[in-house]
């Protein structure tokens, strides 16, 4: 199967991506810079140019695959912000499918569920858009997808846990992490009995794949592992991981610090338990890992393989050098044995030193470039201590042209 994947170079699109070609289906996915779509060649995705704002470039992709999976998502810092576009750039997409029959599915996330109580909810749950804890844009988002499902596509949802976590990665772990780095504490949302759900990025990756096998026109999936971890527990187990002590906070102040951004403040601050009952029965999802306490409290070590330097022949100028280091793969090998590569990017070919802080709220490497009309080199720092990675913070490496 053809499929078309938008955020193939996300933390979840890179593992649905890598499934995917390990189960024999091609990959197209959508780039949105040149070094980006160098990155996907390397790794057996063919690349389209674009960004979820060009509705005729998804269009025109979704309307020439057998089947779409829709990651990305347009981090603004403003979350309503980057529903409203995902909103449209999934209509764009449905609307091209119209007819087809052709799978599409959208990822969404719990947080729509608001306030579920302690026991975990299933997708029957109800979910009234305009209620103040919950996500508007991303509510009408997952909507715009199943109303597809009546007009000849088979649109799924998949409601994506707070913690989606594995490889020494996941966005909300990495923000605890990172906010407890800063702060000295790693803070819970008071009474810190609050309940919350994960999910292993290879499971989530397994569900994709199923869901795009046998899911139904119309249907939601909960997404999750487990739903059986208290916000007081994620606390500990990030303080143990940054070796600061967990201790909890009322939601006010952690309004008034801004420990985190507000979204994730009033996230932590409720119940959000949902049950995968139905992917499980319907879909077979079974064998779930659930170990992520144990696993963001141990995952505090990696080591640092950055950058990897490959030769190329080329001209002794500037401009070469530059676009060589633009080919240089930036390797960093986690704990758990994951290793991430990605191309440092587009560099301008101004001599003679460039500074560029490369990477994506998880990786925040700086890269300095240094050159001469005989020498490159390269120097990585991590801008922000990232407990995934070895204390080590530089590395360098010189190569002769
Ligand atoms: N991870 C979680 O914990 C979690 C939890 C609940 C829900 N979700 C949802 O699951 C989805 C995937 O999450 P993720 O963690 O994989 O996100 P991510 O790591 O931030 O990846 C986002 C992807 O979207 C791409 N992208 C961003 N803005 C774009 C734009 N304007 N045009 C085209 N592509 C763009 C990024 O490309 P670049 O590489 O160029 O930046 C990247 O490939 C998102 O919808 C997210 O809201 C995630």
């Amino acid at each position: 199967m053809k499929v078309f994947l938008t955020g193939p170079s996300g933390f979840v699109g890179t593992e649905v991506a890598r499934l995917l070609l390990l189960q024999g289906h091609s990959v197209v996915g959508l780039a949105r810079s040149e070094a980006r779509a160098e990155g996907l060649r390397k790794s057996g995705i063919e690349p389209v140019l674009g960004e979820l704002c060009h509705f005729d470039v998804l269009a025109r992709a979704a309307a020439t695959a057998d089947a779409v999976i829709h990651t990305a998502f347009f981090h603004t810092g403003d979350y309503e912000e980057g529903s409203k576009l995902a909103c449209t750039a999934v209509r764009a997409i449905t609307e091209a499918l119209t007819g087809s029959g052709k799978p599409f599915i959208m990822s969404s996330g719990t947080d729509i569920l608001g306030d579920t109580g302690l026991a975990p909810v299933s997708e029957e749950f109800p979910v009234d858009p305009h209620h103040s804890t919950r996500p508007t844009s991303r509510v009408l988002c997952e909507r715009e997808a199943l109303v597809a499902a009546g007009k000849g596509v088979r649109a799924m949802v998949l409601r994506l846990p707070p913690y989606v976590w594995g490889n020494g990665d996941g966005f909300c772990p990495l923000l605890h992490i990172q906010a407890a780095h800063k702060l000295g504490r790693a803070y819970y949302i008071l009474p810190g009995t609050q309940k919350t759900c994960g999910v292993h990025v290879e499971d989530l990756a397994r569900l994709y794949l199923l869901a795009l096998e046998k899911g139904t026109a119309g249907s939601i999936y909960h997404a999750t592992a487990s739903s059986d971890y208290t916000a007081r527990e994620v606390g500990e187990a990030v303080g143990a991981n940054a070796g600061v002590p967990a201790e909890g906070i009322s939601q006010e102040d952690a309004h008034r610090r801004s420990i985190w951004p507000d979204w994730a403040i009033d996230l932590f601050a409720l119940n959000n338990a949902a049950s995968s009952a139905k992917a499980q029965k319907d879909l077979g999802w079974t064998n779930l890992k659930t170990g992520m306490l144990q696993d963001i409290a141990a995952n505090s070590q990696a080591e640092l393989v950055c950058p990897s330097w490959e030769r190329h022949r080329m001209s002794r100028s500037l401009r070469g050098l530059a676009q060589t280091a633009s080919r240089a793969l930036i390797s960093t090998q986690h704990a758990s044995g994951h290793q991430q590569q990605r191309f440092a990017g587009d560099l301008p070919y101004k001599a003679n030193k460039y500074v560029e802080s490369w990477g994506t709220n998880r990786e925040h490497i700086e890269l300095t470039y240094k050159f001469d009309r005989d020498n490159l080199w390269i120097i990585a720092k991590w801008v922000v201590a990232f407990p995934t990675l070895l204390p080590h913070a530089e590395a360098q490496t010189s190569a002769s042209v």
